[in-house]
């Protein structure tokens, strides 16, 4: 892999840091997006001082989509690899009654981050190179009573990276579709997470890396997930209606 500077959208997640310290560890240069970026500076700087690679802060909020272009154009260059790591999980309860909580859950997951990505595609399909990384969910493979409005918002943005592949393809751009299942993070911190089915950051980073050095589409993380999954999607509705799950 060519040591191309990879753009991290927000690099203020726990697993967008991850992601960010794992590419400056092979020596990328770092992009780092993010809300309230100017309180970002000792990260930044850490990473300097760790990794020798140069690491620059960009104000981003994926919300604010007639920005977007403008974004693109005050990176320093045109990253190798972008990778968005942003979302929001809210709370379903509170989505089922106030639909503005649910649509600011929709938007957070789906329409910016697609926006933010296609543009980039485009710019790639223009450069000719590049590599797209989405972070999506396992939660997007089927509606679940308990996180539909997170999860629908996945499931629009996992099409939606799929569709952004193959429409890429063919042009030198590559996309890889990242499913992790639990991973322990700022968004999972309240939840009881089963240890043997929960990744840490830098374990989703270190497969991200992977997958994009080897052209991987799809990936889980843990590789337990994609069988979990597949006995998830095929229980009949019938049975799945009667769940709590
Ligand atoms: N943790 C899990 O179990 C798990 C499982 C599957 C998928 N994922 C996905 O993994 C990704 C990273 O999540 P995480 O677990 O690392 O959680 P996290 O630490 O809560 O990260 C989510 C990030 O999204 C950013 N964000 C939200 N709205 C934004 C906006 N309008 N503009 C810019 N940034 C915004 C947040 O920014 P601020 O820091 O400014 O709030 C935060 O840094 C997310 O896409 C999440 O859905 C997580």
């Amino acid at each position: 892999m060519s040591k191309g500077p990879v753009l991290v959208l927000g690099a203020r997640s726990d697993i967008g840091l991850a992601v960010a310290h794992a590419f400056a560890a092979k020596g990328h240069p770092i992009q780092l997006a993010l809300r309230n970026a100017s309180t970002f500076e000792a990260n930044r700087m850490d990473m300097v001082i760790r990794y020798n690679v140069a690491v620059s802060i960009h104000e981003f909020d994926v919300l604010a989509i007639d920005k977007h272009a403008a974004f693109i154009d005050t990176l320093p260059a045109l990253p190798a690899v972008a990778v968005c790591a942003i979302g929001l999980m809210g709370d379903q309860i509170e989505n089922e009654r106030d639909m503005s909580a649910a649509s600011l859950v929709m938007r957070s997951n789906y329409e910016g981050p697609a926006t933010i990505l296609g543009l980039l595609g485009n710019r790639f399909d223009e450069y000719g190179e590049g590599t797209i990384v989405g972070i999506s969910s396992v939660a997007g493979e089927r509606g679940r009573a308990t996180n539909y409005v997170y999860g629908s918002a996945k499931a629009g943005f996992t099409a939606f990276l799929s569709g952004l592949r193959n429409r890429l393809a063919k042009r030198g751009v590559h996309v890889v579709t990242v499913l992790p299942g639990f991973v322990l993070t700022r968004m999972t911190k309240e939840m009881a997470l089963p240890e043997r089915l929960t990744a840490q950051p830098a374990e989703v980073a270190d497969a991200i890396v992977r997958a994009v050095a080897k052209k991987t589409d799809v990936i889980y993380v843990r590789p337990i997930w994609g069988l979990i999954m597949r006995i998830i999607k095929a229980i009949p509705e019938r049975s799945f209606k009667g769940m709590k799950i």
